[in-house]
């Protein structure tokens, strides 16, 4: 059944499996056979009237957040702002005219999601709530809801939760951006993308044991690591560093590689773990750079590149697809290796310690 573990050690590596398949379904929910996106156009009409969309969220659906702005700022040319939503919650920054309001979480019942709702309610803004959970408070709440359709996560540390996010602010993006006849969001087919993307993680996943290797030489014994990127490759090394320190307890940071050198470079020394994210074609050699500096200081440099952009002693490279999409794939390896980081430390991979799946407290 669907919560049964199977013959799996921890759901964790269940979920991680189950990406390509939550990708196929997404597009079997909200796509038509000509690959359209079908979401109601209530909705649409809604959002097309937004002089501004503001994401809000907490722990990694903040981070798939961070990917939503790329995606609606790119198809649909919409001003996005992405809030932590217990910063939002009490420092609201200044609305614009029309604010639309974008919820993201995985079980629909943060409560600093739902004090900001609250507000946002209270101020008479129409909102959506993109939740995997149906029925719970936050897609009660909203004006709209979206279903990630993910099935159920029980890891503590979400996985297919933030790529099924990613997926549907895509297919929103594109909804909404063709809506408005924005060229880039009708030359941009989802479908197609969706479609690489379920084969790319696929091809990922079936290679995890070179992960678990790299998880064993590089992150067992390191008490921090780095993941840095640029761009969308810095939202998702965020994503990247969280994983890492929640199951497997070492302390990463997830950094804009141009602003390593404003200070943090200071604390690499001989076999510091530095993982660069590469999936962007402006700003591959910048990072490429950034990294050969940390080397140079002595860091064990690892790098996960897309294809198109892979050199001679890469060490993960990721299928190809648009630039935008990058996240659903890049991500993927940085799952494994804290997976693997914390199986081989003989942690309790799907319930580290202090942490809950859902904080119902602010
Ligand atoms: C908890 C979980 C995180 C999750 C965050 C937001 O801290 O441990 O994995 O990202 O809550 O949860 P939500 O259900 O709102 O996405």
């Amino acid at each position: 059944s669907e919560t049964d573990k199977g013959t799996y050690p921890f759901y964790m590596l269940k979920e991680i499996d189950e990406q390509p398949n939550v990708m196929r379904r997404l597009a079997q929910v909200y796509l038509s056979e000509t690959g359209e996106p079908v979401i109601s156009d209530k909705l649409l009409n809604s959002m097309k009237q937004a002089d501004r969309i503001y994401i809000v969220g907490a722990g990694t659906s903040y981070h798939a957040g961070l990917v939503g702005k790329r995606l609606f700022e790119n198809l649909t040319q919409t001003p996005t702002e992405v809030h932590i939503s217990s910063e939002f919650a009490y420092e609201q920054p200044i609305l614009s005219k029309k604010p639309f309001f974008i919820f993201l979480s995985q079980s629909g019942e943060t409560a600093d999601s739902r004090e900001v709702l609250v507000n946002v309610n209270a101020g008479g803004h129409e909102s959506l709530t993109i939740t995997n959970v149906q029925n719970s408070t936050l897609s009660r709440e909203a004006t709209y809801t979206l279903l990630l359709h993910a099935g159920p996560e029980i890891a503590v540390a979400s996985t297919k939760a933030y790529t099924a996010q990613i997926a549907i602010e895509a297919i929103l993006a594109k909804a909404l951006g063709e809506a408005d006849n924005q060229i880039v969001a009708q030359r941009f087919d989802v479908r197609h993308q969706l479609g690489l993307v379920a084969t790319g993680i696929q091809a990922i996943v079936d290679e995890k044991k070179k992960l678990e290797d790299l998880a064993k030489s590089s992150f067992l014994k390191t008490p921090n690591a780095f993941y840095i990127g640029r761009g969308i490759d810095w939202s998702v090394s965020l994503e990247a560093a969280l994983k890492l320190k929640e199951i497997s307890y070492v302390q990463a940071e997830g950094f804009a590689s141009g602003e390593l050198k404003h200070g943090t470079i200071a604390l690499i020394e001989k076999g510091t773990p530095v993982i660069g994210l590469i999936t962007q074609e402006k700003t591959a050699g910048l990072t490429r750079s950034n990294l050969q500096e940390t080397m140079a200081r002595g860091a064990h440099i690892i790098t996960i590149v897309s294809e198109s952009l892979a050199k001679p002693g890469d060490d993960i490279i990721l299928p190809d697809v648009d630039e935008l999409m990058s996240p659903l794939l890049s991500v993927v390896p940085t799952q494994l290796i804290a997976y693997y980081t914390s199986l081989n430390k003989g942690l309790d991979v799907d319930r580290p310690r202090n942490l809950a799946k859902s904080v119902t407290v602010e």
